[in-house]
């Protein structure tokens, strides 16, 4: 057992293929390090858990912290462990926005908990015990979450299959803006399912969803910015045809669009949340950030250039 430790995770963003990833369709999703998350545990007279929405005694914890409260009683229980710890989560990832704050506390505290009792462990283990607090939070998360933030290297994800790195080198700036509004993934993942059960037409949207990954995987590996613009405009029509995306999405959307962006689309779960936008340089790149920003929003730009 250690005297201390910290674990770092990284927020994440899907690029392309949210929804219909839960149907068995591919996607891709990189790590964006503008925002993060850190885990620290110590020794505690009374297991403890501090973050920004509780202070306090763990079985005390709210619900919606009842995801990371499972997870580190189960791991306590399951290895035996006596001995009481705090457990302590700074984070500047926007909470229930698309970018990962779940994965990224789940994946940081089951990680922190192997380091600090000196547990030998693989990144299996830590998605097997992350995936306890992201089951309670999400229901059924396809596990895309999970994957892109414990490797923290952008991949190419399809459901039940082995995890493909997807090193990413495109000539090209993302932009990634916040409605400032909490998405909905659990209740918009639910619906989807509705329609998608509902009629055949549905299901069809999420297939086309799932055509559109595999062209922008080809065009990212020929580095065609352009086009895979093109795409994230086609992908986020079908979204909104899935019922996921909301006015806010949509006006930041046409704002991005209407200042040059190569392509716009709301991204992870939906309704609220966050959009990003691809930009050709720098420039424009800042003039997409300056338009949303003049409408309140928090926006990050993240260089998809040159990822190992
Ligand atoms: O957690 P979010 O909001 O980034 O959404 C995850 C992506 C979904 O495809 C909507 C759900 C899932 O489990 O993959």
């Amino acid at each position: 057992m250690k005297n201390k430790v910290l674990s770092n995770t990284f927020s994440k963003i899907i690029l392309i293929g949210e929804h219909s990833v839960v149907y068995g369709e591919p996607a891709i999703a990189i790590p964006f390090h503008g925002t993060s998350l850190e885990v620290s545990i110590k020794k505690c007279d009374k297991n403890h858990l501090t973050c920004k929405f509780f202070d306090g005694r763990l079985e005390e914890t709210s619900e919606d912290l009842f995801g990371i409260k499972t997870l580190i009683e189960k791991f306590l229980e399951f290895y035996k462990i006596k001995e009481k710890i705090c457990v302590k989560i700074d984070s500047d990832i926007p909470n229930e926005r698309g970018m990962g704050s779940s994965a990224a506390s789940s994946v940081g505290v089951a990680r922190a908990l192997f380091e600090y009792f000196e547990i030998s462990h693989d990144s299996n283990d830590i998605m097997e015990w992350a995936n306890i607090s992201e089951k309670i939070i999400h229901g059924n998360p396809s596990g895309i979450d999970v994957n892109v933030v414990l490797h923290d290297k952008s991949i190419y994800y399809i459901k039940g299959q082995e995890i493909q790195l997807f090193p990413i080198n495109l000539d090209a700036y993302l932009i990634i803006a916040d409605t400032g509004i909490k998405g909905k993934t659990k209740e918009a993942v639910a619906d989807v399912r509705k329609l998608v059960e509902s009629d055949e037409i549905y299901e069809n949207y999420v297939k086309e969803l799932g055509i559109l990954s595999q062209n922008a995987k080809k065009l990212i590996e020929n580095n065609q910015p352009a086009k895979l613009g093109k795409i994230m405009n086609q992908a986020h029509n079908l979204l909104s045809k899935l019922s996921v995306s909301d006015d806010e999405l949509d006006k930041m959307i046409d704002i991005s669009r209407g200042n040059g962006a190569l392509g716009a689309k709301l991204t992870g779960g939906g309704r609220g949340g966050c959009m990003i936008a691809l930009a050709e340089n720098i420039e424009n790149a800042n003039k997409i950030k300056d338009s949303l920003e003049k409408i309140g929003k928090n926006v990050w730009i993240s260089s998809l250039k040159n990822e190992e």
